[in-house]
């Protein structure tokens, strides 16, 4: 109740001033003891059938917080209290950068939609290690996603990358190669498998050194929908190799493309929300068509409902997330979304999540 009057009143104020007002008191609230039973009082009572255990980690349920809400770690243990499974920050970069220039984020709220052009603005990968220190472990698997600097080259993205593990080791449950935002330039052209292969055949190197006798942490490549069949496929088949450079997707990121009858539909930005649903939802079907169960998928794009989150898993998704569905509906999404789902594997037979993925394709 209290939190729905919150976000109408943080809703009046422009996209940006509203999100630095939310991080601040999702920072304060981080601070408070006992702010876990506070704020998610119901997480005892979880149907276990929405258990799954992942790359070794432990998902009480399917949803987390997908990348770009806490780029820097700010509001992690708030965050990590507010009912998501798991919740991924960033997109890091190792080199603070000030993102685009403002106007760069914009609201649809009547479509439940934004979209924004932010271009990575980052504190830099030394600030968020600090705040990842300080926090010690999280009672949820935390995903870091990594981006390259706006100045760095394109032929030298892969030093920011290996910089980026190196710095942020010790605190990831599993990294995330974002090398699909729309919005630093060039950046998507490292989608291609000639620019993707060395790139993550390096990082798997260096995964396994920094792990040293312990587990090596799972790498996930985020790719966006705008994709043409033919190279969600080439990037699917990354999976199938004999010595896999990869663990697993998420499919997907911002779409480039939009209604064109929007206000600002004109300007540069990636969208989100219900209208980005159909297009991430046609991109996992193909992605999961390629990969077939190898490693899994993390569905996001649109999802804002039990409904929406029992297709995507249907279509392949073992896991999802959300952003801008939960931004515009807040907690009672997160708790229609936990009774309701074992409702409708119940429905249709099945005993777990893990069963039912991909069973619709
Ligand atoms: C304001 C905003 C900032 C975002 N920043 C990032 C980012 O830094 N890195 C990233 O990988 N995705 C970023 N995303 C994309 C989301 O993680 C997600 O892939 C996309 O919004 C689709 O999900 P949704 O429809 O639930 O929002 C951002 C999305 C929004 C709306």
């Amino acid at each position: 109740m209290i939190e729905n009057q919150l976000r109408q009143w943080l809703f009046r104020l422009a996209p940006e001033r509203a999100h630095e007002l939310a991080m601040h008191a999702l920072e304060a609230l981080g601070r408070m003891p006992r702010t876990r039973a506070w704020l998610w009082p119901d997480s005892a009572q979880l149907d276990p059938m929405l258990r799954q255990s992942l790359w070794g980690l432990d998902f009480a349920h399917p949803l987390g917080l997908a990348a770009g809400f806490d780029k820097d770690a700010r509001a992690l243990p708030a965050l990590a209290a507010m009912g998501f499974a798991f919740v991924e920050i960033g997109t890091v970069t190792p080199l603070p950068q000030p993102g685009n220039p403002s106007p760069r984020l914009f609201r649809y709220p009547a479509e439940e939609a934004i979209i924004n052009r932010l271009g990575f603005p980052s504190e830099g990968m030394l600030r968020v290690r600090e705040r990842l220190a300080g926090y010690g472990r999280l009672a949820i698997p935390v995903g870091i996603n990594l981006g390259k600097n706006k100045q760095t080259p394109l032929e030298r993205a892969v030093e920011d990358y290996v910089q980026l593990l190196r710095a942020l080791h010790p605190f990831a449950d599993y990294w995330v190669v974002n090398v699909s935002s729309p919005n630093t330039p060039g950046l998507r052209q490292l989608q291609s498998l000639a620019a993707l292969r060395p790139l993550l055949a390096r990082l798997r190197e260096l995964r396994i050194e920094l792990a040293g006798e312990a587990t090596v942490r799972p790498l996930l490549l985020k790719i966006a929908p705008d994709l043409a069949s033919e190279e969600i496929q080439e990037i699917g088949s990354l999976a199938g190799e004999a010595q896999p450079l990869l663990e697993g997707f998420i499919a997907t990121n911002t779409t480039i493309s939009r209604p064109h009858d929007w206000p600002h539909a004109a300007e540069a930005g990636g969208l989100s929300g219900r209208p980005l649903r159909q297009q991430a939802l046609a991109v996992l079907r193909t992605l999961h068509g390629t990969v077939r169960g190898r490693v899994p998928i993390i569905g996001v794009g649109g999802v804002t409902s039990a409904a929406d989150a029992y297709e995507r898993i249907l279509a392949g998704a073992s896991l999802l997330q959300s952003y801008t569905g939960w931004l515009y509906r807040g907690a009672p999404m997160l708790q229609e979304l936990t009774s309701t789902l074992p409702e409708l594997l119940r429905r249709d037979g099945f005993a777990n999540i893990a069963e039912a993925v991909g069973q619709g394709n």
